[in-house]
């Protein structure tokens, strides 16, 4: 019997994504929301408050999966830095709550842990997965503390990613606020000493389910081949949706005032996934050919 697929966080920008991605490959799946409901016979409201809780959302929605992809997060930088308690409950406490639970399974349950870059400071050079982390914020903090909540489960995967795509009515991507600001007229300031090496969703989904085909374990980096700063992203987006990407300006990061402190530059480097998946991993500009 195929795996059945539980996302958790199926109203958020990945988790949503995901869901259909697997759901058009008649793979078996179901996800979850918590407050903004997603309409559909496979997504149902969760409660990852306890162990106890979760099996009872299980059990009323009839469904026992073989993998669990955890999506669940607070994102917002500053928000995890003004609730502290509340970046610790999304970003590890629910970890906990799920490798628990897996634990009481009489069968093999595989988790993925989607995890982030932020976990390093980001100095530049393209960092491994075996390199010791060092977070900025309490985001990065916060879900450093999650993978190795993850990690507790030998056979979990913890995927570091960084990615765009077509957001959501309700939750906007990084591609959906450039093209609607360039739309809208509105100057647009890119960062050249900040670089990075996202992917689109597409490609990410594609990753995820073939690490799981292969039953990938430990920390992956799932990124781009090249990397490119802030100020050239925004003006291959630009160029894509066909706006004159020389409206873009070019700007820096040091000297600006930021409310929480964010990591440099930070290339994940991605050798470990393109020795495992023996390919060279897709570029940035595959994934922007991508954007509808
Ligand atoms: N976005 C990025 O660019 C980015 C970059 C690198 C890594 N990541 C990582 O990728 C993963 C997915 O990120 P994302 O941007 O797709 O997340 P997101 O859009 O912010 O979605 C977060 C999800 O968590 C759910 N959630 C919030 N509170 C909950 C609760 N109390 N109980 C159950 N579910 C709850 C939300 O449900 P409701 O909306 O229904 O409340 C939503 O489905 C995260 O692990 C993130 O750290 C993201």
């Amino acid at each position: 019997m195929s795996k059945r697929w539980l996302v958790l966080g199926g109203s958020g920008l990945l988790g949503n994504f995901l869901h259909y991605y697997l759901a058009n490959l008649n793979i078996s799946v179901k996800s979850t929301y918590s407050s903004n409901r997603v309409v559909g016979r496979d997504f149902f409201q969760v409660n990852l408050a306890s162990l106890k809780a979760f099996d009872i959302s299980l059990r009323e929605n009839d469904f026992c999966p073989d993998v669990i992809v955890n999506t669940v997060a607070l994102t917002d930088v500053d928000k995890c830095e003004s609730d502290k308690g509340l970046a610790d409950f999304l970003n590890h406490e629910v970890v906990k709550v799920l490798t628990d639970w897996i634990s009481h399974q009489n069968k093999k349950v595989k988790l993925i842990q989607l995890s982030t870059d932020q976990v390093q400071k980001g100095d530049g050079y393209p960092f491994s997965e075996g390199d010791r982390e060092d977070p900025v914020n309490y985001y990065g903090k916060s879900k450093l503390q999650g993978e190795r909540v993850a990690l507790g489960l030998e056979e979990s995967l913890v995927c570091r990613t960084n990615f765009f795509g077509k957001g959501l009515e309700w939750r906007s991507s990084i591609t959906d606020w450039i093209l609607n600001s360039l739309k809208e007229g509105q100057p647009i300031t890119g960062f050249e000493d900040v670089e990075f090496n996202p992917l689109h969703m597409k490609h990410l989904c594609e990753y995820l389910l073939r690490l799981v085909e292969l039953d990938a374990r430990g920390i992956f980096h799932v990124g781009s081949h090249d990397n490119v700063n802030k100020y050239e992203f925004i003006r291959m987006v630009a160029q894509h949706y066909n706006f004159d990407p020389s409206t873009i300006i070019q700007g820096v990061s040091t000297g600006q005032k930021l409310r929480v402190a964010r990591p440099m530059s930070l290339t994940m480097s991605v050798e470990k996934l393109e020795g495992f998946l023996c390919e060279k991993a897709k570029n940035v500009s595959d994934g922007i050919s991508l954007l509808t």
